[in-house]
C-alpha cells in the first residue's frame, strides 16, 4: 500500500459506527440542489474543517456522503448542498425543515489549511464542486490575514446552474478576492466570461508557482484539464490538492468500497496531494495526466 503523505493534518475524524440525531433548521433552494441547514442534537458544533465529509443518514433510505459546505467555526449549525440523484439523496432533498437526518461524522482528510497559511491559494471549483470549496473560500476569508492572494475560478454549464449566487456576488464585490466565474453556454442575460474554467487558469491568471496552492474539486474530467494548465504555469503536483469522489459506504475505511488502488478514498482522502496519486492506475486512468 504506497504511503499517503497528504496527511499533514492530525486526522480530525473520529471513528463511528452509530449516527448522531441532527434536526433540518432550514432548507433553501439552489437552482437544483437544497442547501440543508443542520443542527446537531444537544445543540453541540460538528467540529468540522473545510473538506470533509459527513454520512447522513435518511431513515427508510440509506446513507450517503456529502461535503459540509458551510465553515467551521462560524455556527454551530453547519450546511450541505444536496443535488438529489438517486434514492437517498432525492429523499434528503425532499425533507422538510424541522424533519430529523442521522450524521455520521466529520470524516476524511480536508483541505491543508495549516500548510496553506502564508501561500497564494488559486481555487478551482467546477458545478457543484463549489459545495465543498465554499467552505474553505469561507475559512480563507474568515482568517484572511493568515493567506495570501485569493483566487478563485468558478465555471458552471450555463448562468441558470450558478450555484451559492449570492456568495459568488459578494466575493466579486470583495477586493481581497480575485473572481473569474465563467459559464459553458451564455445566454441573452450573461454579460460575463464563457467557456470552460480552464480558459481564465491559462489566459488571464498569472501566479508565482512558488508561492501558490490550489484546490480543485469539480467533475472528475475537469481535474485532468486543470491539473495540465496549472503543472504549465510551473506549480509543482505538491502543491495541487484534489479531492477526489468514490462510492462509500462505512465512510471509515473498514468495508472497501471506495477503495482506489491501495488508498481508502474515505479515510485517506477525499483530500489528496496530486503527488500522492500519481503512480496509482486507478486514479490516473479515472482522471490525472499521464
Ligand atoms: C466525499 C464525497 C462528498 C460528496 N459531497 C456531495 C455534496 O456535497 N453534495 C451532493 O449532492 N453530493 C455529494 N456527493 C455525492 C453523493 O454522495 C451521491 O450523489 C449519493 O451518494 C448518491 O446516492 P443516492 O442514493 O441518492 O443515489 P444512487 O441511487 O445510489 O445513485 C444515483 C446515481 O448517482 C451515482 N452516484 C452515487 N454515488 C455517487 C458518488 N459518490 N459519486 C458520483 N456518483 C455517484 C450513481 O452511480 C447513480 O448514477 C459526495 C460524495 C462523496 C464521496
Ligand atoms: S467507504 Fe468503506 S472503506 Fe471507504
Amino acid at each position: 500500500m504506497p504511503e499517503i503523505k497528504s496527511a499533514e493534518q492530525k486526522p480530525p475524524y473520529y471513528p463511528s459506527y452509530f449516527p448522531d440525531l441532527a434536526r433540518i433548521v432550514r432548507i433553501k433552494q439552489e437552482v437544483m440542489d437544497a442547501v440543508i441547514e443542520l443542527e446537531m442534537a444537544g445543540g453541540r458544533p460538528l467540529g468540522h474543517m473545510p473538506g470533509q465529509f459527513v454520512q447522513v443518514s435518511m431513515f427508510g433510505y440509506g446513507e450517503i456522503p456529502i461535503s459540509v459546505c458551510s465553515p467551521p467555526g462560524r455556527a454551530e449549525r453547519f450546511k450541505l448542498c444536496v443535488r438529489p440523484v438517486g434514492r437517498v439523496s432525492k429523499a434528503l432533498h425532499e425533507a422538510a425543515e424541522g424533519d430529523w437526518v442521522g450524521i455520521r461524522g466529520p470524516f476524511g482528510r480536508g483541505f491543508p489549511v495549516e500548510i496553506m497559511e502564508g501561500r497564494d491559494i488559486l481555487l478551482a471549483a467546477g458545478g457543484i464542486g463549489l459545495a465543498p470549496l465554499r467552505s474553505l473560500v469561507q475559512y480563507l476569508r474568515d482568517h484572511r490575514e493568515a493567506y495570501g492572494r485569493i483566487i478563485l475560478v468558478y465555471g458552471a454549464r450555463n448562468p441558470s446552474l450558478i450555484l451559492f449566487k449570492e456568495d459568488v456576488d459578494t466575493w466579486c464585490r470583495d477586493p481581497s478576492m480575485e473572481m473569474y466565474v465563467t459559464v459553458d453556454e451564455a445566454d441573452e442575460s450573461w454579460t460575463g466570461r464563457t467557456g470552460v474554467l480552464t480558459g481564465p487558469i491559462k489566459e488571464e491568471i498569472e501566479i508565482s508557482p512558488v508561492q501558490t496552492m490550489a484546490a480543485v474539486v469539480g467533475p472528475p474530467v475537469m481535474y485532468r484539464f486543470v491539473a495540465a494548465e496549472l503543472l504549465a504555469k510551473g506549480m509543482s503536483k505538491r502543491k495541487i490538492y484534489f479531492s477526489l469522489e468514490r462510492h462509500f459506504k462505512c465512510g471509515i475505511g473498514k468495508c472497501g468500497h471506495c477503495q482506489l488502488n491501495g488508498i481508502y478514498v474515505c479515510q485517506d482522502g477525499p483530500v489528496f496531494r496530486y503527488s500522492d496519486l500519481v503512480g496509482l492506475s486507478e486514479a490516473v486512468e479515472a482522471w490525472a495526466p499521464e
